[in-house]
């Protein structure tokens, strides 16, 4: 990508920026990336959006809801712009793709419009909003989305990092709009992967979590030499990381390869995230999903015998049109039979222009409702079993920073990504200990320190 030089230096004077984050974790990458170019135009990351110059909004469309949060921000971002006209004001992120020149329409305080491959470009349009007053919206979808390679290291002092490694997604689930707003699948250069993920080792990050759609995929289009199993076996190589999770994980396209690799990389952590959806195989079929449910059973059995005690995660979507009590059910069933130790469940929302707004059947509201409420009790249940079994084990720890529970804490996650928050406020952030699990909380354990393994 072109290099964005600095203005003259010396004519650089200090501003503020603020972003607000909604969406996903490939979103909140997207921020770091959009601060780091921006910090060459003299930038720096303020938490307070009230002493900012510049205000982005970095926007999720997955479910109206996401879409609702970011109208709300906006109309209280351009009050604020009303009393300080000299703020300018962006639009990134899925939404923003979506909406394109039309927010400019809608949104008379708007400056500018960025789409998920332009992210590159922001610095100019913030130029030329504050240089010209010229309203910019770029939202072309290019081949390469050239924002990917920025080298953004995540917040000072962070041990733990995002990596994107895939922009897109090529499955067209029929509830999803991610492909709408994404682009294409597109993996991304292993070397400069490697070389980022190198650079991050370097500045003290100790855990990288890989990102993209669909992970499994990766290097399968272009038909590159290196697979998603090889990519992590080539990250576990680099001296500093300590521990490895990606997200997500498609369950169409979990190969044995990678099963294979949470027997031999022990880089690797104990805990995958794989989105099921639903339990019943004529939802999934019209979901577009790719799989059914003992195809999906099965390999979470290989999973569990390829690394015991690994922790397994889903999404859940309930209410897809035409899902009978009977369909329902079966993803009762399904959480019976797995026991996942965590989820995230969500009521249908369709999306405009995707396939499931045609279909037939829409769930009335209240049974979405009911339906949501039941598969997040059982999972409540199921999770709080699973810390449960924890009391009285010993696990590895890596220590993140000082704990949201108080100065007295650290907090730090298992392998199988559970919070521990330990009573030991000298143990510095990056630092691995062996604890033992004293009390399990629905969100949380309460660890006690052993001994100092490594730092
Ligand atoms: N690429 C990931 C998912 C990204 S979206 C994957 O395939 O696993 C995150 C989750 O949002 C999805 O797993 C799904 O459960 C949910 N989701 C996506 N579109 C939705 C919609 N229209 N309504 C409700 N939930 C949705
Ligand atoms: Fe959406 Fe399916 Fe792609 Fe995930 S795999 S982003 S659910 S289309
Ligand atoms: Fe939302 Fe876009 Fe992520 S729609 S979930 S921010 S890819």
């Amino acid at each position: 990508m072109a290099r964005i030089m600095p203005e003259d230096t010396a004519t650089i004077e200090a501003r503020a920026l603020f972003i607000q984050t909604f969406g996903c974790q490939m979103n909140v990458r997207d921020s770091e990336q959009m601060a780091e170019l921006l910090r060459t135009q003299g930038y720096e990351l303020v938490d307070d959006e009230r002493e900012a110059d510049l205000i982005i909004l970095n926007t999720c469309s997955i479910r109206a809801k996401a879409e609702q949060k970011a109208a709300s921000y906006l109309g209280r971002i351009g009050e604020m712009k009303r009393r300080k006209r000299s703020i300018v004001i962006g639009m990134a992120g899925c939404l923003a793709q979506q909406w394109g020149r039309r927010a400019l329409d809608r949104l008379p305080y708007l400056d500018f419009v960025c789409g998920t491959h332009n992210i590159d470009m922001i610095p100019e349009m913030v130029q030329d909003a504050r240089r010209h007053k010229t309203r910019r919206a770029e939202t072309a979808f290019r081949e390469t989305v050239a924002s990917i390679g920025v080298a953004a290291l995540p917040a000072k002092g962070s041990v733990t990092a995002f990596v994107t490694i895939m922009q897109g997604c090529d499955n067209y689930c029929t509830y999803c709009i991610v492909p709408y707003v994404r682009g294409r699948e597109e993996s991304r250069e292993s070397g400069e992967i490697l070389q980022e993920i190198r650079i991050m080792a370097d500045k003290g990050v100790r855990e990288v979590t890989l990102l993209g759609q669909n992970v499994n995929s990766y290097g399968m289009k272009l038909n590159r030499r290196l697979d998603f199993p090889g990519l992590l076996d080539r990250v576990s190589e680099i001296e500093g990381i300590e521990r490895i999770r990606f997200i997500s994980s498609h369950p169409k396209d979990l190969s044995d390869r990678l099963i294979d690799a949470f027997r031999v990389l022990p880089k690797l952590c104990d805990h995958i995230h794989l989105p099921v959806q639903a339990g019943s195989d004529r939802i999934l079929k019209l979901m577009g999903r790719g799989y059914g449910t003992s195809e999906y059973i099965e390999k979470v059995a290989k999973l569990r015998e390829a690394r015991p005690g690994i922790a397994i995660t889903t999404d859940f979507i309930v209410g897809f049109p035409g899902e009978a009590d009977e369909d329902f059910q079966k993803t009762i069933d399904l959480m019976e039979k797995i026991r996942f130790d965590n989820s995230f469940s969500f009521k249908y929302s369709p999306r405009p222009g995707i396939a499931a707004e045609f279909m037939e059947q829409g769930v009335p509201e209240e049974v979405k409702r009911e339906r949501l409420t039941a598969v997040q009790a059982l999972q409540r249940l199921h999770s709080c079993h699973s810390n449960r079994l924890m009391v009285g084990r010993q696990v590895e720890v890596l220590v993140e920073g000082p704990s949201k529970r108080g100065e007295e804490d650290v907090m730090g996650r298992t392998g199988t990504n559970k919070i521990v928050n330990i009573a030991a406020p000298s143990i510095d952030a990056g630092s691995t200990v062996e604890v033992t699990i004293a009390r399990a909380y629905l969100h949380s354990l309460r660890g006690e320190v052993r001994k100092k393994e490594k730092s």
